[in-house]
């Protein structure tokens, strides 16, 4: 349907990547990698480059989230999807409760079911609802999404747990531009692909001394098992010294810290209130076009970190999505794809520069209008 479209030079987008994750990677960053020449790749990471390049992104984190002082910054290899297990084994005592809106709340769930000696409850509203997370007395650990990528749902208000509780946030795509009071949270973690423009593979979390204190208490049963590679002893001693647990990729940490540092000197307030605007933005064109429609009814609940945008069944979205990837104008606007939606889902990431998102939005218009 879309074949012949031809996009106005000046609705071109100064940069294609509008994908909920992997994030675009400013090109300025990859070129500024590569002129590290023989300083950082290549080299030892138990060495001082590498170790000052983790410690920089340590640190810039600490002060970007104002952490608590007692919490550790604790890095390691797997994503965010290996943490699932590091935590339902090491970090679970018998019971923990999920909070879960979309695919992702739901792997973390399932992830918890699989593992024989905890139990998983699951406490789920329709993809495309979003839920906040309660105090569950009879559970020991709380796991709730900051932001549910795979639909675009927020969290609006966290819980307070009681001194048994943990309380755990996969803040994966959310982290760093969907508020949230860390010193509230005992377990809070990213992947680097998505806010923080980084590369996957890695983990980023924040441990409360009362989740350090329960992956101690697990570590000390010996009747329990523990995959060696999901050590918390291991993952939070190395990350105090500046390491991961075994070998990382450079790259991402890298790219990462490029982010941090520019998202640092703007502050966490002004970049929530960059993305807030970005959401109001496209939401408000959604509320404008009567062939769009927000996913998300419940404003309370709609992303300021990934917009789902619901597309009249008449017009075929996916002919549109392929013709702008075809043509190198837009990658990556599909809507998640086990959700199979006639949608878009555009990211609203940080580097995701306001001016591309107008006009990306013209531009859909523009072409639906002109069928
Ligand atoms: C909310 C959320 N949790 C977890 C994951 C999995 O992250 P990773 O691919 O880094 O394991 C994703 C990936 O998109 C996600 O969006």
């Amino acid at each position: 349907m879309f074949e012949n479209f031809t996009v106005p030079k000046e609705l071109i987008p100064s940069d294609p990547r509008f994908g909920s994750g992997p994030a675009l990677i400013p090109v300025k960053h990859l070129n500024s990698m590569a002129e590290t020449g023989t300083k950082l790749f290549g080299t030892s990471h138990r060495q001082s480059a590498v170790r000052n390049l983790v410690k920089e992104v340590q640190e810039g984190m600490r002060n970007y989230f104002n952490l608590p002082k007692d919490y550790e910054v604790v890095l390691g290899n797997g994503g965010a999807t290996f943490l699932w297990d590091m935590i339902g084994t090491g970090m679970v005592q018998k019971k923990s409760t999920h909070y879960v809106c979309g695919e992702f709340s739901q792997k973390w769930y399932k992830a918890h079911k699989n593992i024989p000696w905890i139990e998983a409850v699951e406490k789920k509203v329709d993809f495309g609802k979003g839920i906040n997370p309660q105090n569950d007395r009879d559970s020991d650990i709380i796991c709730t999404t900051l932001n549910e990528t795979s639909t675009g749902v927020q969290l609006s208000s966290l819980c307070e747990v009681d001194d048994s509780t943990l309380l755990a946030v996969d803040a994966t795509s959310g982290a760093g531009q969907v508020p949230c009071d860390i010193s509230k949270t005992d377990f809070f973690y990213l992947s680097p692909q998505k806010v923080f423009s980084g590369e996957g593979g890695l983990f980023i979390s924040f441990m409360s001394p009362k989740a350090i204190e329960r992956t101690e208490k697990i570590a000390a049963d010996s009747s329990r098992y523990r995959p060696i590679i999901m050590d918390w002893k291991q993952a939070i001693d190395n990350s105090k010294k500046n390491q991961t647990y075994n070998t990382p990729g450079i790259c991402g940490i890298y790219l990462i810290n490029e982010t941090l540092k520019e998202m640092n000197a703007l502050g966490y307030d002004k970049v929530c209130e960059l993305a807030q605007k970005k959401a109001q933005l496209v939401y408000g064109w959604a509320e404008s076009k009567d062939y769009l429609s927000c996913y998300i009814q419940e404003k309370e609940f709609r992303s300021q970190a990934v917009a789902t945008i619901d597309v009249d069944e008449k017009i075929p979205v996916d002919d549109l999505i392929k013709k702008l990837r075809a043509d190198n104008i837009v990658y990556d606007i599909d809507a998640y794809r086990k959700l199979g939606r006639n949608q878009f889902r555009i990211s609203l990431f940080h580097n995701v520069k306001y001016e591309d998102l107008e006009k990306l939005t013209k531009l859909i218009s523009f072409a639906i209008e002109s069928l």
